[in-house]
């Protein structure tokens, strides 16, 4: 099996279960503040303060074109995208499962459209948006370098990147589970950057950027200031 293949058949699992993921990712029912606990070493508040500081390169009352690569099952950004009714907002994933679960919480947003495919060939026109979302995608996308130059490629000059993911070398439980787990299950795909690999790849791709860490997450914000992809 490819490793796409895998990525997706891992993916159509987790999106069978939406209840789980959706409870896991907000850190709010039983079964999913324990996994927060137990691999993530956080609780709710942590999972609120790393989500915020990844959406903080979203401006209030944004009304341009924004991308959200991956949307996932949509829980952590339907309820924005419902207050900013005139940005026009595009949501990709690989998974035709997860996608199905955004479409039920972004239901009635006729302003939010919902499209499945791959973030290294992303089908829009380079400079298409003005920001480009990216909550928990990395760790799990297979080809990573594609999904960087994609991104740049897609984000329009002076435009925002903005997002968080799995870090390495910031908490040893939270990696050996990783390693041991989420790798073979085929939900997050090595390699993984440390929090300051990310921090130098961000200013070197995009531009001057922020990054902060809630155990291993990394949360970010970049500029795209360069004219090239490097
Ligand atoms: C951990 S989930 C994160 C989803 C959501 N942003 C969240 O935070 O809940 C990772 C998502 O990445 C998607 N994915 C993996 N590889 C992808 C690719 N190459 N292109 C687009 N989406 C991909 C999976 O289908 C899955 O929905």
């Amino acid at each position: 099996m490819g490793q796409e293949e895998r990525i997706q058949n891992a993916y159509r699992g987790l999106g069978g279960k939406r209840t789980f993921y959706d409870g896991m990712i907000t850190c709010s029912t039983l079964s999913g503040r324990a996994v927060c606990r137990l691999v993530w070493g956080m609780g709710r508040a942590e999972t609120q303060d790393y989500l915020s500081a990844a959406l903080a390169g979203i401006p209030e009352g944004f009304s341009g074109r924004l991308l959200e690569v991956p949307v996932g099952t949509g829980i952590l950004t339907m309820p924005l995208y419902r207050e900013m009714p005139e940005a026009e907002i595009t949501c990709l994933d690989y998974s035709p499962e997860m996608l199905e679960r955004a479409k039920f919480w972004g239901e009635g947003l006729a302003h939010v459209r919902f499209q499945q495919g791959d973030v290294g060939a992303l089908p829009f026109g380079d400079g298409s948006f003005d920001i480009v979302l990216s909550l928990n995608g990395f760790h799990a996308f297979p080809d990573k370098e594609a999904a960087w130059r994609e991104i740049f490629r897609v984000l329009r000059p002076g435009g925002i990147f903005c997002g968080c993911f799995y870090v390495t070398g910031q908490n040893r439980r939270t990696d050996w589970i990783i390693r041991r787990l989420y790798v073979p299950k085929g939900y997050f795909t090595p390699p993984f950057e440390t929090a300051e690999s990310l921090r130098h790849r961000l200013e070197e791709i995009f531009g001057p950027a922020k990054v902060r860490t809630v155990q291993s997450i990394a949360s970010f914000a970049c500029q795209k200031v360069k004219e090239e992809y490097s």
